[in-house]
Formats: structure tokens, sequence, C-alpha cells
């Protein structure tokens, strides 16, 4: 009795339980429709959002091209830079280099922004509107209260800025190379101008290498915002883990080659509006046609905006 009545309940559970499937079954199906009826929905939040820094139409297209190879280098190196923190943290040798004891977030946050931020109105324009393109030395130039959101590129930077790839070539280190010796660094730092991107608070608090290293032991809470440290810490990480693995090209500083670039910074940072001037200063470029004339430029260059 027990056993057939147990027997019926386990059927009428089953009997229970098969046509539940039928009916859990068609709810699935209601729930998928649910998610795609809200799925235009779920995705409007995000409409017009732009994911290409924009390029004028002013650019030609071997111009555009090369911009938009160096905007992609710069996108390459702060996602590393960004991904280097994410994965070593504080423990990272480069970040206490760069960072000192700061917390991780706020460059963490610089660096996301120009990876996955909204990229509208950031332009980069070739055709000279402010006329500073015609200044020996001038490689481009933030426009200022022109135009905030602008960029513009002279012709010199197709001759000059090297790519990606030739990290660590040259000659070049981290400690006694300029920044805007590679395209992706040098736009970086373009980029931190942008009212959008840097904020206003992303400045130039350090001068050059060795003032940069200094402000990590001083005043780390500058340093996660220093635009020179954030393009150094880029660099060395995208050296060290990527282009020269484990090796990288940080370089030892040496305080001959730069006290002539910090002299020329110290102009530069009074006249308020840095000039990117030391456009081909740097030792690896000596050799270069265009920097017979730099040195003289560089000074020039510095009272400025922006080059
Ligand atoms: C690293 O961060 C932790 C907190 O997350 C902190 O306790 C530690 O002092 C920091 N280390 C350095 C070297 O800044
Ligand atoms: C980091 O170091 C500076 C100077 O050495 C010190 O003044 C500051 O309190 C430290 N900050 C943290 C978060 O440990
Ligand atoms: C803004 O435009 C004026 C007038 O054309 C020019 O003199 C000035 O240098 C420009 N500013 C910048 C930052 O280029
Ligand atoms: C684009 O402009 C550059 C000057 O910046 C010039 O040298 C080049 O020949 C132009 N390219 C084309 C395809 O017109």
């Amino acid at each position: 009795m027990a056993i057939i009545r147990s027997t019926i309940l386990l059927f009428a559970a089953s009997a229970v339980a098969s046509p539940a499937l039928l009916p859990r079954q068609a709810s699935t199906v209601t729930v998928t429709q649910t998610a795609s009826a809200a799925s235009p929905t779920s995705s409007a939040w995000n409409s017009g959002a732009v994911d290409n820094f924009p390029i004028h139409s002013s650019c030609n297209a071997t111009e555009a091209a090369q911009i938009k190879k160096g905007l992609g280098e710069t996108l390459t190196i702060v996602r590393h830079a960004r991904d280097h923190i994410l994965r070593w943290g504080n423990s990272s040798e480069i970040y206490q280099k760069y960072f000192g004891n700061a917390s991780t977030g706020e460059p963490i946050g610089w660096y996301t922004k120009i990876a996955d931020g909204d990229k509208a109105g950031v332009l980069f324009r070739c055709d000279n509107p402010d006329g500073n393109c015609e200044q020996e030395g001038w490689a481009g130039h933030w426009r200022g209260e022109n135009a905030t959101s602008e960029t513009v590129i002279c012709p010199l930077s197709y001759e000059v800025r090297r790519p990606l790839e030739a990290l660590c070539g040259f000659g070049w280190d981290v400690a006694n190379g300029a920044t805007n010796f590679y395209w992706a660094s040098d736009l970086l730092h373009r980029l931190l101008h942008i009212p959008k991107v840097g904020e206003g608070i992303v400045e130039h608090y350090a001068e050059d290498y060795a003032s940069v290293i200094e402000l990590a032991q001083t005043e780390s809470d500058l340093s996660v915002r220093d635009s020179d440290t954030l393009q150094l810490f880029a660099l060395e990480a995208y050296a060290h883990d990527i282009a020269i693995p484990g090796e990288g090209c940080a370089g030892k500083y040496t305080a001959t080659s730069s006290e002539a670039a910090s002299a020329t910074s110290a102009a530069a940072s009074s006249s308020s509006v840095e000039a990117a001037s030391a456009t081909e200063t740097p030792s690896p470029t000596l050799s270069e046609a265009p920097s017979a004339t730099s040195a003289a430029a560089a000074v020039s260059v510095e009272v400025l905006p922006e080059t």
C-alpha cells in the first residue's frame, strides 16, 4: 500500500513536473523576447558615442593616415599603461618610480579616459588656422583659446615623429630621450591638454625627467596628474613589457644632456603655455636635417603656445 501510494505520488509528481516543463520553456521564450525587445533601449544610452578621434577634412589622405596611425599608437600605450597598473598595482617598480606611493585610481582613470572615453570633438586638423605652423620648429600645437578641443598637426610632424615600433631605437631611452620623439607620446601629450581629456587637472607639474622622478618621491599626488609623468610611465611600461620584454630601455639619466633641456623647459613653463617645442631637440634626432636649426628653434618657440 505504502509502495503503491508512493508510486502514485511519484507519478503525480512527475506528472506535475513534465507539464511544468512546457510552461517553463514557454516562459523562456518570453524572457528572450523581453531581452531582445529591451536591447535597443539598453544601447540607446550610448547612442552617438564617438570611438575614434575625429580627423578634420583639411588633412589629406596621407596626413590623415599618419595621424590616425599615431593616435592608434597612443591608444596602444595608454591601454597598456592602464593594464600594467591593473595587473601589478603599486607593487610595480615602474609604478613606484613614476607615481611613488600615490594610489592607483587616478592614473588608471586618465589612461582609461583616453583609451575608452568618448572622443567627440577632440579634433585633429592640418590646415594651420592660427598660422603657427609657419614658425620654424613647430610640429603642431593646441589651439588654446581659439578652439580648446582642437589640435593642429603641422607638416614637420610627418618628418620627425617616429612609430611605436621604433621604441628604444635610434639610441632613444626613457631617461634621456624626448617624449615627443614618438607619435604615440607626442599625441598623448597633446590629448592631455584638451580640457575634455585632461579636465584642466592634468598639467605640467614637473619640467623634465629628473623632476618627474623627484616629484614621485615628494608630491606623488601631483605625479598622478602630471603630463610628462603619464607619458613617461606609458613609454617605460610599454618598452619594458612589450617592446623589449623584461628589459625595456629605461636608460640612465645624464644631467648634462638635459641641463640644456631643462633650461628651455624652464623658459617654457614661465610662459605658462607649455611648448612641446623640444620638438626635435633630443639626442636621437641630432643627426636630422631639421634639428640643425632645432636648438635655436626650440628656444624661440618656448614663449609661444604648445608646439
Ligand atoms: C600600496 O597600496 C597599499 C594599499 O592598497 C598600501 O597599503 C601600500 O602602502 C602601498 N605601497 C606603496 C609602496 O605605496
Ligand atoms: C606618501 O609619501 C609622502 C612623502 O613621502 C607622504 O607625505 C604621504 O603621506 C604618503 N602618502 C601615503 C598615502 O602614504
Ligand atoms: C588664436 O588666434 C589668434 C588670431 O588668429 C592668433 O594670434 C593666436 O596666436 C591664436 N592662438 C593660438 C594658441 O594659436
Ligand atoms: C598631403 O600633404 C602633404 C603636406 O603635409 C604633402 O606632402 C603630400 O604630398 C600630400 N599628399 C597628397 C596625397 O596630396
